[in-house]
């Protein structure tokens, strides 16, 4: 990572491990133009398209996108974007997550996720929640992890939850998402507490 911690560099790269993070099933990696195809099916989820800023009606345009725009998170040091993969099978796309709206004057950043629809209920997002959180902490030298979800969405909130993050206000009318304005529950995770 050769950002430069505690200033407010714009230009601030970010460099993702080269080994994959691991922990039990659970493993993140760079995302890969072979990941196309399983993008586009998970994203083509309501669920993913309700929750998350994922457009309706997803296309291989759209993940094509998204993956050419991963390079410009990381260029500029404002978005560290992983896959969430099987840790027996690398080539498993089971979910995405990214550290997002980093602020490397505060030193923090926000976390976002979704699981596509057959890898949820086995404590795949908490895990990778955890992964992403440490390295973080431990590598970008962050002091703080943000974790927006939505009042009405009881299952990003226990995520959070499980992964140790205080919830910490309401924040009333803040987002607007696909056709509604949504009132968010905002939790924090310190590196003190990780
Ligand atoms: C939010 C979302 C990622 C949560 O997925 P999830 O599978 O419920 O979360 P986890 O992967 O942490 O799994 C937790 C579930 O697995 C169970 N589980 C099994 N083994 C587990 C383990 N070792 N550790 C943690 N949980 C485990 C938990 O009990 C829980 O099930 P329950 O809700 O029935 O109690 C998923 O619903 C999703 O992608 N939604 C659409 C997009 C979205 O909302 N994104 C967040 C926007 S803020």
């Amino acid at each position: 990572m050769s950002a430069a911690i505690g200033q407010n560099r714009p230009m601030a790269r970010i460099v993702l491990p080269a080994e994959p993070l691991r922990d039990g099933p659970t493993a993140l990696r760079g995302w890969r133009e072979t990941d196309i195809d399983a993008l586009v099916e998970a994203c083509r989820d309501p669920e993913v398209v309700r929750w998350t800023r994922v457009p309706d009606r997803y296309g291989v345009s759209d993940a094509r996108a998204y993956l050419l725009q991963r390079y410009d998170g990381l260029e500029t040091g404002f978005a560290a974007p992983f896959a969430i993969v099987r840790a027996d099978d690398l080539e498993h796309l089971l979910g995405s997550i990214s550290l997002m709206r980093l602020e490397w004057r505060h030193l923090r950043a926000e976390v976002g996720y979704w699981l596509a629809p057959e890898a949820r209920g086995a404590g795949h997002a908490t895990r990778a929640v955890g992964l992403i959180c440490r390295w973080g902490f431990e590598s970008l030298g962050l002091e703080r992890v943000e974790l927006f979800a939505a009042t009405t969405n009881p299952l990003s909130q226990g995520v959070a939850e499980r992964s140790g993050f205080r919830r910490e206000a309401v924040l009333r009318s803040y987002m607007t998402g696909k056709g509604e304005r949504h009132d968010m529950v905002a939790f924090g995770l310190l590196a003190s507490e990780a």
